[in-house]
């Protein structure tokens, strides 16, 4: 759906007028956002410079298959979009370094808190131990905090870090804390993947203010903060000139709130990696939507010299005060191709990808998303609450969850520790479920408001406490997130 400005002016009118009367008694407030609060923030100084990607996390290999690694979070100054600025990194470096491991290995990774602020790391996506991979211990400044963890076969693909103590995920998030994970298999021999030029892409939007990545936020930041400089990698609209005419693209979306609507100019993309694993083959897509939190990965076979953007196309995720962002396309990345290239082929086949089956679930949950917005948020009527498990599991079953998205904004909904597979979708206003065309892996989805969701969820390998939450990073420091307690 596509509207014009004034129609676009009215709609968010609206909406905020029906909201206001919902949540504040009323206030008549005129005006996007930015004319509100002048938060607009700094443009981007440099532009159009070479891609880039994210150091690597300089780690120690003691035997082979062990690997070490401290991460450092502190609040230090970094270069966004050629502007030097106070920010929150891991390592120095906003994005934080990227963690490149293979599967099967044994991972000694270190939190060093060097903030003023308690701390915690989260490795999103990661199938491993929730005492591990724990988002209730919270690292206070000064501290430290080991994650010792086996990288599970079958984990290829694209991950990420980044905090995760409750209430204090936002402010962090935003001000720099997020950090990519690589995980090689023996799937990347695939010599149609080998002969491909592949580049990571850290996606992230940030607001610079005064010189300061500007992390607090305001009363209306907390539908879901947006900041007005979309980044790859830190940088403005950087430039790629490849050197092979097939592209493999890790794409990783770690906004608060924004999510990336992508394509690519005049060329279709091959999607071979959903969050968490290859699927069976690869398959084409006009448009790629990345909800905060979700990766993919995509092929493109360049066709001939040019110039083509990577886009990120206006999406409205029923945000009010933001409005559908960005309002017209906007260039993430620029591909400069220089000659015609000799065309290079797809691979036929990746991965055996098992669907579950639904008939041998033990449960059906449903998941509500609603509450009181922007004050609280909640899961099936209840902010969340550390102390409460909210559903309890059985180690080795498998489990049905309807997730129903209850208001007019997007909820990407993200379950750690398990990741599950997609059977269907209901679009609001339909009431025909919708079947998911392919199998695949995933620990996120994206839904539009009012809309459902029905996942498959195999309680597999670990016991313990672990959460599921709204990724909209605000939404789930206000309160939408839910405890699973997997047991024997
Ligand atoms: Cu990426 Cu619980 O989060
Ligand atoms: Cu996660
Ligand atoms: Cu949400």
């Amino acid at each position: 759906m596509t509207y014009s400005k004034n129609q676009r002016a009215i709609l968010t009118r609206r909406s905020f007028v029906r909201l206001a009367g919902l949540t504040t008694g009323g206030i008549a407030v005129v005006g996007g956002y930015h004319a509100l609060f002048g938060q607009s923030g700094e443009r981007a100084k440099e532009s159009g410079l070479a891609l880039r990607e994210p150091e690597l996390l300089r780690v120690r290999r003691p035997e082979p298959g062990v690997v070490e690694a401290e991460i450092v979070a502190s609040h230090t100054s970094v270069t966004l979009a050629g502007i030097t600025v106070q920010a929150l990194s891991y390592n120095d470096t906003v994005p934080g370094p990227t963690l490149r491991l293979r599967e099967g290995d044994r991972v000694r990774l270190c939190l060093i808190n060097h903030l003023e602020v308690p701390t915690n790391l989260h490795t999103h996506g990661l199938h491993i131990s929730p005492e591990v991979d724990n988002p209730f211990v919270h690292v206070m400044p000064g501290e430290s905090r080991l994650h010792e963890f086996t990288v599970p076969k079958g984990a290829a693909g694209t991950r990420w870090y980044h905090p995760h103590p409750h209430g204090m995920v936002a402010t962090q998030q935003f001000a720099g804390l997020t950090g990519a994970i690589v995980i090689e298999s023996s799937l990347d021999e695939i010599p149609e993947l080998q002969a491909a030029e592949e580049h990571l892409l850290v996606l992230k939007d940030f607001t610079i203010l005064r010189g300061e990545v500007a992390a607090s936020h305001s009363f209306f930041d907390w539908l879901g903060k947006y900041g007005n400089l979309c980044l790859v990698n830190g940088a403005y609209r950087p430039k790629l000139v490849p050197q092979k005419s097939l592209l493999r693209l890790r794409l990783v979306n770690t906004s608060n709130a924004r999510p990336f609507r992508l394509k690519f100019q005049e060329h279709p993309m091959h999607l071979i990696v959903t969050d968490d694993g290859f699927i069976e083959k690869p398959v084409t897509v006009e448009e790629l939507f990345l909800s905060p939190g979700e990766r993919a990965e995509v092929l493109i076979q360049l066709k001939r010299a040019g110039t083509f953007n990577l886009l990120h196309l206006p999406y409205d995720d029923g945000n009010f005060v933001v409005g559908s962002e960005p309002a017209k396309e906007e260039a993430l990345l620029t591909v400069v191709v220089p000659a015609t290239p000799k065309r290079l082929p797809l691979p036929t086949r990746l991965a055996s990808v098992d669907a579950l089956s639904p008939e041998q679930a033990v449960t059906t949950r449903t998941v509500q998303f609603g509450g009181a917005i922007p004050f609280n948020y909640t899961v099936n009527g209840k902010q969340f609450d550390p102390e409460r498990v909210d559903f309890r599991g059985r180690l080795n079953t498998l489990e049905i969850w309807e997730i129903e998205n209850h208001n007019g904004l997007i909820h990407p909904f993200h379950l750690h520790t398990y990741p599950f597979q997609v059977l269907a979708r209901q679009d609001a206003k339909s009431s025909t479920w919708r079947p998911e065309p392919f199998p695949a892996w995933r620990d996120n989805i994206n839904l539009s408001g009012h809309s459902k969701v029905r996942i498959a969820v195999p309680l597999r390998d670990f016991i313990g406490k672990t959460v599921f939450h709204c990724h909209i990073s605000e939404h789930e420091d206000r309160g939408m997130m839910g405890v699973l307690e997997v047991e024997a």
